[in-house]
C-alpha cells in the first residue's frame, strides 16, 4: 500500500496534480484574505473585530494555519521536484529556450515569482501577525486622541512608509503574475478537457491575476491617498 502510494507520487503527472491541488488551497486563502483585508475601507472597528473573530477561533485557527503551511511546503517541494526532473529529462539546462509562441514572461518566471512571494510572506508575518496590536505602532498620529487603533493602526502606519508601501505593491504584483499563469496551469495539470476554451482560460487567468494584484495594491494606495487628503477619518 505504502509502496503503491510512493510509486504514484513519483509519476510526473501526479506530482503536477499535487502542485495544482496545493495551489488551489493557497489561492482560496488568498481570495479569502483579500476579501477580509477590504474591511480596512470600512474603518478600524470593522477590520479589528474581523481580526478578533479570527483570533478567537483558537485551536481551529491553528488547524487552518498548519493546513496552509502544509499546502505551501507541498507546493514548493513538488514544484522544485518537477522542475529538476524536467531539466534532467531535457539533459541540458543551457538549451536555447523557446521564447516565442507557447510561452509567456509569467510562465518563464514562475519559480522566481513564487520564490519572491515565499520570502514576502515571512516579511509580511513579521509586519502584521507577530507584532503586538497595542502600543505606539498602532497609534495614528493626530487621530483617536492618541489612543491605539489596534491592527488597523498597525496596517495604516506601515503603509505610510513609502518604501514599505512600494514593497507591498511590488510583492502583490509578482503574486498576480504568478497566478496569471498558475491558474491556467491548474486546469492543465488536473487534465480538464479544454480544447477550444484554452485561449479564454488564459485570458481569465490573466484577469484574475491582475485583479488580485490590483485588489491588494489598492490597500496601501488607499491608506496613502486617504491619509494625505481627508485623513484616517476615525
Ligand atoms: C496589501 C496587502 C496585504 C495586507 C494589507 C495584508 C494584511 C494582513 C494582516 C493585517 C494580517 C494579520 C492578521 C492578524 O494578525 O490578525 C495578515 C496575515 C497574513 N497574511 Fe496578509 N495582507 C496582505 C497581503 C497578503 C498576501 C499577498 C499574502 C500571501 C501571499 C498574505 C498572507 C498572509 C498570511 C499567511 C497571514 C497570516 C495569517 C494567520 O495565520 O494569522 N497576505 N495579512
Amino acid at each position: 500500500m505504502a509502496s503503491n502510494l510512493a510509486g504514484l507520487v513519483k509519476r510526473s503527472v501526479v506530482k503536477k496534480q499535487i502542485v495544482a491541488v496545493s495551489g488551489i488551497v493557497l489561492v482560496s486563502f488568498i481570495f479569502g484574505h483579500l476579501a477580509g483585508n477590504f474591511l480596512i475601507f470600512a474603518g478600524p472597528e470593522a477590520l479589528n473585530s474581523y481580526a478578533e473573530k479570527i483570533q478567537g477561533m483558537g485551536a481551529f485557527l491553528w488547524v487552518v494555519r498548519l493546513g496552509l503551511l502544509a499546502a505551501f511546503l507541498t507546493h514548493i517541494t513538488f514544484t522544485v521536484w518537477v522542475t529538476l526532473e524536467n531539466r534532467a529529462a531535457r539533459g541540458d539546462r543551457y538549451e536555447v529556450r523557446n521564447t516565442l509562441g507557447n510561452t509567456t514572461w509569467a510562465k518563464r518566471t514562475m519559480i522566481l515569482s513564487g520564490a519572491m512571494v515565499f520570502c514576502y510572506v515571512f516579511i509580511h508575518l513579521n509586519d502584521f501577525t507577530f507584532p503586538e496590536k497595542v502600543g505606539p505602532s498602532t497609534v495614528i498620529s493626530g487621530v483617536n486622541n492618541g489612543e491605539s487603533l489596534g491592527l488597523f493602526g498597525l496596517v495604516w502606519n506601515s503603509f505610510l512608509q513609502p518604501l514599505r508601501a512600494g514593497f507591498y505593491i511590488l510583492a502583490v504584483s509578482l503574486l498576480g503574475m504568478h497566478l496569471s499563469h498558475g491558474i491556467e496551469s491548474v486546469f492543465q495539470s488536473l487534465g480538464t478537457p479544454l480544447g477550444q476554451q484554452r485561449p479564454t482560460l488564459l485570458k481569465i487567468s490573466r484577469i484574475i491575476g491582475f485583479l488580485v494584484a490590483l485588489g491588494f495594491s489598492s490597500i496601501p494606495i488607499y491608506v496613502i491617498v486617504r491619509h494625505y487628503t481627508i485623513g484616517a477619518g476615525v
